[in-house]
């Protein structure tokens, strides 16, 4: 697919492997290649230097904690160092971790060279690889330093997908069920009835992203619908925040799109069957669907920190009904007792 951004459109590709990639990489105009990738996205190095050859590698730990500034600038001395040019091309080879980190870092030096995204988690094919937030974390929270830098390309590959842990596959499903949920039908019904197999996940997860892909089109810059990204991530990201991130990031959107849902029941904006629907397609594809104990103080804390809050209020997307969203408005406080309603 591709995706349209001006002078910044990139192709994204789904591909069964690796074959092609170094072709594609080529049309990209010359350039010293520099691979970036994470302890786990690594067990995929042998397949991508099969493909394209074997170029300079710096593998980081796992985890999210990897994202930092500080790792940053010591991924940004690596590539400096090995020298890179203008015309270098960093390749991120993982998940979003890598892909944020890397990206990041591709936004920086040298104030701006190419990346490629290799997405090797289903979280990052559906979410990730697709509009150019890349960012590294702060203690004072997620991604708040950071940088639009759109890819060069993108190369989704199924093959990466049999390794990923049953965990991570989960919590990128939540992404699936979120896009499934804004997209409406047809994508809604594919989400609704996937049955575990593999071929129609990594189909999904290519609709998901032309999804994003066709949203980012029309906002690059996260000043208007890009905001309905966001559905489930308000009260998902509190619950990430303050179960201190014992949830996985899609596990939280689960709760979140329950929550928020719940919130658009009790305005009086969506109907009970759409909340019962989807905790059912939520609790069959294996995601939580009630919140962790969690104190109300927490939770407020978390949302008083969300990014998107215009003041104090929250400004929350939530479904009115499949495939429809409307904006709500809400104190932290509201935002958390109508959440609770019915429960
Ligand atoms: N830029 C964006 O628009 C955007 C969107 C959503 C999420 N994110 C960011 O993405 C990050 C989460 O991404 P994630 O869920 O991919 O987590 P992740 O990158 O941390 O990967 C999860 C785990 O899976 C391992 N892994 C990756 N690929 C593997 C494979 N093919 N086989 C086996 N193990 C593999 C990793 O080593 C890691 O341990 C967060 O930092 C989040 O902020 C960014
Ligand atoms: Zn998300």
């Amino acid at each position: 697919m591709r995706v349209p951004l001006g002078d910044r459109s990139y192709d994204l590709v789904f591909a069964p492997d690796f074959s092609g990639l170094q072709r594609a990489i080529a049309a990209l105009g010359p350039g010293r290649i520099a691979v970036v990738c994470d302890t786990g996205s690594a067990a995929h190095l042998g397949s991508l230097e099969a493909e394209i050859g074997r170029h300079p590698v710096l593998v980081l730990p796992a985890g999210e904690a990897t994202k930092t500034w500080e790792q940053g600038g010591e991924v940004l001395d690596w590539l400096i160092r090995l020298p890179l040019d203008r015309k270098a091309i960093v390749v991120a080879l993982g998940g979003g971790m890598v892909g944020d980190l890397a990206g990041f870092c591709a936004a920086v030096a040298l104030r701006g060279v190419r990346w490629v995204a290799v997405p090797t988690t289903l979280l990052a094919m559906v979410d990730s690889a697709v509009g150019g937030k890349t960012a590294v974390d702060h203690p004072a929270g997620k991604n708040l330093i950071g940088a639009f830098h759109q890819p060069a390309l993108g190369w989704a590959s199924a093959h990466t997908l049999s390794t990923l842990p049953e965990a991570e596959r989960r919590s990128g499903l939540g992404e699936v069920v979120k896009t499934g949920l804004l997209a409406g039908e047809p994508l809604w019904g594919r989400v609704r009835h996937w049955d575990g197999d593999p071929a129609e996940l990594f189909a999904l997860a290519e609709a998901c992203a032309a999804f994003k892909a066709e949203v980012v089109a029309e906002d690059e810059h996260d000043r208007g619908r890009r905001a309905h990204l966001n559905l489930g991530h308000t009260l998902g990201h509190a619950w990430e925040r303050a179960s201190g991130y014992a949830l996985r990031h899609g596990e939280a959107v689960a709760l979140g799109l329950v929550a928020e849902t719940r919130i658009a029941v009790s305005l009086g904006l969506a109907t009970e069957g759409l909340q019962l629907e989807i905790v059912e397609v939520l609790e069959r594809h294996g995601l939580p669907v009630s919140p962790p104990p969690v104190s109300d103080s927490a939770l407020l804390a978390a949302l008083a920190l969300d990014k998107k809050a215009d003041g104090d209020t929250l400004v929350i997307p939530v479904l009115r009904a499949i495939g429809e969203v409307a904006i709500c408005r809400l104190s932290p406080a509201e935002a958390l007792s109508r959440a609770r309603v019915g429960i």
